[in-house]
């Protein structure tokens, strides 16, 4: 069966001095963590992703505001809200996603399991449902 996208509940310190995240690749990570990015700066109306990856497995989290990432198996859409710094969503590799509804000041981090290669991306809808 093929993996499905998730979200994963990040382990959380808090005290009065405030909140803690923290991810690690041996528990809340199920890949080897490789390269992160991240992005900020984004305009209103912005729309990120359109692709999918071939290998790359991926978590986005919502360091700041939020946005709505709505990913494709191959079968179906599922939609899936990010807003809190302590939750990550894990899109596994031949997932399309689509990231949109950039909330003012957000900003999106993303680890991920491969080094960048444009080999690996998928930017054609049509082309990727081909693939199932
Ligand atoms: P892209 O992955 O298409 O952006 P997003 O999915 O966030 O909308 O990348 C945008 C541009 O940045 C594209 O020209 C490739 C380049 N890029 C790198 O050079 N290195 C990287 O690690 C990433 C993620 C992108």
């Amino acid at each position: 069966m093929q993996t499905q996208a998730r979200l994963i509940e990040l382990p959380t310190i808090r005290d009065e001095r405030g909140a803690l995240t923290f991810l690690d690749e041996w528990n809340q990570v199920p890949f080897e963590m490789k390269r992160i990015y991240y992005l900020y700066d984004i305009g209103t109306g912005s729309k990120r992703g359109g692709h999918a990856h071939l290998k790359m497995e991926q978590i986005l989290i919502a360091l700041s505001g939020s946005f709505l990432v709505r990913v494709h198996d191959g079968k179906k859409w599922e939609e899936f809200s990010l807003s809190y710094p302590y939750v990550g969503l894990y899109i596994p590799s031949m997932n399309w996603r689509e990231i949109i509804n950039f909330s003012s000041g957000s900003v999106c981090l993303s680890i991920v399991s491969t080094e960048y290669s444009e080999e690996d991306y998928i930017r054609d809808f049509s082309l990727f449902c081909q693939g199932f």
